[in-house]
């Protein structure tokens, strides 16, 4: 055992003050190492952590919620006087009984029924800001964080509102109870409060019974209980009524402080966006990751196994922090800076996953962004008070700051000024975040004739601050009018202070490239999204073959550029009908005169698809982008080449509405959260799965981004997207979940 192994205490000073960071050792040396001093083997890499919980059989999860300090005598003693028999509920549940269980209780987490539960947790957020707002000083876990998320977990569970404050006033003992090291003393005054909150919860559930017929997932389960008897136990309602609680309050409470808390300590993010309400829902994710709710949680080895490698016999307990795991730098990039727009957020592990994944992580999500909008809409200027020692109660799992004290102006409350932002919402996304809501402002600064109907736009970020990065390939979403366009990006990657765009006027245009022509100006401001990447180049090939057509030069001369600056072999063919019609061809002369092929259809030098591609060569990658036409010409004269030697990015995807009468409806087994989900014939997996309380990250929903991939174990995949290679298609281990079906029957994913 390593001297740091031997050294490690869950209950120190560097564990309590900053959980990922006092395993960082860890991460790098012993990722799976064996603690005397806890008894537990304790996991810190993402893959491992992620590998445990999607195996919830060789890891049992029976020791969730076992008590991690042994309790005295007395202590067992005052429990046994309140007849407190806390049992399995969902989350230590093991299989078979767990799926059935988890199936039947579903239905309120789905995005439907999640969203009655908006106006509600709004009216309460706001109630409680009101009572504050024109204070300029307040400890927000106190005055709002502790409380909102206590009413909602009541509300949500169905609780009747006279029993809303006792219920409130047990729940915190039960953290304690479970998770902390009380001293002999406190685990009896501990034991005092899990008991009174042990009976009063069965006083509660009694009275639902007698008439189950409300609102809420506890009289959803009483009446599930009437169907199913078996899976709905009379001991797993009692245990619920009241770990209930407890799993919906204090995740939540302790992830909004700790949210609240890292977006003021990185006030340039907390200003993005009170700027920009449209980066919450991201923002909110990036802070689950950063600074989650729950630190780590435990699981039983129940065979003799290896994790990451290691050994690890039959009985072990494991202590599986996830938030470090959500740190670990083989997985997100820079993991320690908090990046709102990150575009792998979402694979966090603070809700878990697998098949016990949180259920009420929807619920969670909704909250915190609701926390979000209102402080940044009301209190923008809100500030930490400085100097404040941040204090935490002592446990492994659950991690919030007890006290967050904040202070402002009141005099400059904005809506003193302008008392109708008190109105303005900002929709609430029910779901993980999607990429789709990050936006940027930026600054038309220069809009200039580049060929014949095509006009080049340079643009700037309005706050003057670097813009993201992209890569060769990648393209930005502008917001036009009342439509949305993408266009390439086809400056120089390594100017983050301008992005350039080069945008043809098309004679049919309602919207889009009319309003582009027409409307702007130097000085217009625009909302794009993205940079985002479908087409990527392969660093790696011998030589590229680039081929545009018309417009399609845009993404394609900055591949050319990278290529070029890279030392590499390539040629660049650019097809035209007549050479004042082709965009950037000063530039393309200027920076790729002996490697650029003109070939214009009015001069006779129209573009021999099927000579240029004739011979199949190892090693070449072929890069084209233009119309339908020239795209297909390619992909039929490249049909004898290596299947992943040609890309393509297309204008406009080839998706269709899903016509039931053509389609099939089937099933799609889910084989980490050990479920079975119907796709009707017309829907996509994608929406099934969402339906269903699946997590799964898209973007384009077109089959065109690559975002909403998922592995396929089994079953044969009717492919439908225009991201994955001939060669992909053909290993059938991938299929892209927004467009793709199942050609029979059935297909199993690893989600
Ligand atoms: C399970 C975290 C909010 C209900 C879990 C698990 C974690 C977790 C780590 C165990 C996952 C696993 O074993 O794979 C959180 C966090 C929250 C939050 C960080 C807030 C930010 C909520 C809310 C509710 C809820 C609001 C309910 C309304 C549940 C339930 C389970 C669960 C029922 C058990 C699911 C099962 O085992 O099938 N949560 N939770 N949680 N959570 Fe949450
Ligand atoms: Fe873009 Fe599915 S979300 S391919």
């Amino acid at each position: 055992m390593s001297a740091n192994a031997a050294a490690f205490d869950p209950f120190g000073e560097d564990y309590q003050a900053d959980p990922p960071a006092s395993l960082r050792w860890s991460r790098d040396e012993e990722p799976v190492f064996y603690s005397p001093s806890l008894g537990y083997w304790v996991v810190t890499r993402y893959d491992d952590v992620k590998a445990v919980f999607r195996d919830n059989v060789t890891f049992s999860p029976s020791i969730a919620l076992e008590k991690i300090t042994p309790v005295s005598e007395e202590a067992t003693a005052t429990l046994a006087k309140y007849g407190y028999a806390m049992n399995r509920t969902l989350v230590n549940e093991d299989e078979p009984e767990h799926m059935p269980r988890r199936r039947v209780l579903m239905e309120p987490f789905t995005p439907e029924q999640l969203a009655h539960h908006e106006p509600m947790v709004r009216r309460l957020v706001r109630e409680y800001v009101d009572r504050f707002v024109d204070a300029g000083k307040a400890d927000l876990v106190d005055e709002l964080l502790w409380e909102v998320p206590l009413t909602v977990a009541l509300h949500f569970l169905g609780v009747p509102e006279e029993d809303m404050a006792t219920l409130r006033k047990y729940s915190i003992a039960h953290t304690v109870n479970t998770w902390g090291r009380p001293s002999p003393e406190q685990q009896v005054e501990v034991a005092e409060n899990v008991g009174r909150f042990w009976q009063y919860a069965g006083t509660v559930l009694d009275k639902l019974r007698k008439d189950p017929s409300g609102h809420g997932w506890m009289p959803y389960s009483i009446r599930a209980q009437r169907e199913h008897p078996d899976v709905i136990t009379d001991s797993y309602l009692h245990s619920m009524m009241m770990a209930g609680i407890v799993a919906a309050h204090e995740t939540t409470a302790n992830a909004a402080a700790n949210a609240i808390k890292l977006l003021l300590e990185n006030r340039e993010v907390w200003e993005e966006i009170c700027a920009d309400p449209g980066l919450i829902p991201g923002a909110v994710e990036e802070c689950l990751r950063h600074s989650g709710s729950v630190a780590a949680w435990r699981r039983l080895v129940t065979r003799d196994t290896t994790i990451g490698g290691v050994p690890v016999p039959r009985g072990a307990k494991l202590l599986i922090v996830n938030s470090s795991a959500n740190r670990d730098e083989r997985h997100f990039d820079d993991p320690d800076e908090v990046d709102i727009r990150r575009d792998n957020a979402t694979d966090h592990l603070t809700f878990g996953y697998g098949s016990h994944q949180c259920l009420g992580r929807n619920l969670a999500r909704m909250e915190l962004q609701v926390f979000l909008e209102e402080l940044t809409r009301r209190l923008p200027h809100l500030e930490l008070v400085p100097g404040q020692k941040f204090s935490y109660v002592p446990n492994t799992s659950f991690r919030g700051p007890e006290h967050l004290w904040v202070h402002w102006d009141p005099a400059a409350n904005p809506e003193r000024k302008d008392p109708s932002i008190l109105a303005a919402r900002q929709p609430v996304r029910i779901g993980e975040p999607s990429k789709r809501t990050v936006t940027h402002t930026v600054t038309v600064l220069s809009a200039e004739r580049a060929a014949d109907d095509v006009v080049e736009l340079t643009l700037a970020a309005a706050d003057g601050k670097p813009l993201p990065k992209w890569s060769p390939g990648a393209h930005i979403d502008l917001e036009l009018g009342d439509v949305s366009r993408q266009y390439s990006l086809c400056g120089d990657p390594a100017d983050r202070t301008t992005y350039r765009i080069a945008v043809l006027k098309d004679p049919d245009s309602r919207g889009g490239s009319r309003y582009v022509h027409e409307n702007l100006r130097p000085g217009s401001t625009l909302t794009l999204r993205g940079p985002r990447n479908h087409f990527r180049l392969d660093p790696a090939a011998r030589h590229y073959i680039f081929v545009a057509g018309g417009i399609g030069i845009t993404p394609i001369i900055a591949m050319a550029d990278r290529v070029k600056a890279a030392g590499g072999s390539y040629e660049l063919h650019y097809c035209g009908r007549r050479t004042t019609a082709m965009a950037l061809l000063d530039r393309c002369r200027r920076d790729h005169g002996d490697r650029l092929h003109l070939h214009c259809s009015t001069a006779g030098t129209r573009l021999d698809v099927a000579a240029l591609l004739a011979e199949p060569a190892e090693g070449t990658q072929i890069y084209a982008c233009g119309p339908d036409r020239l795209l297909t010409a390619l992909e039929d004269a490249s049909a004898h080449w290596p299947g992943d030697a040609l890309h393509v990015e297309h204008f406009t995807t080839t998706q269709r509405v899903l016509d039931p009468s053509v389609e099939h409806a089937f099933d799609v087994e889910l084989a980490d959260s050990g479920r079975t989900v119907r796709v009707a014939a017309d829907q996509t997996v994608l929406a099934a799965l969402r339906a269903a309380g699946v997590d799964v990250p898209s973007d384009c929903e077109e089959g065109l981004c690559g975002t909403c991939e998922a592995p396929v174990l089994g079953g044969e995949v009717d492919h439908r997207d225009v991201v994955l290679t001939k060669s992909e298609r053909a290993a059938g281990t991938k299929m892209m979940t927004c467009c793709s079906r199942a050609r029979g029957g059935r297909i199993t994913l690893g989600l």
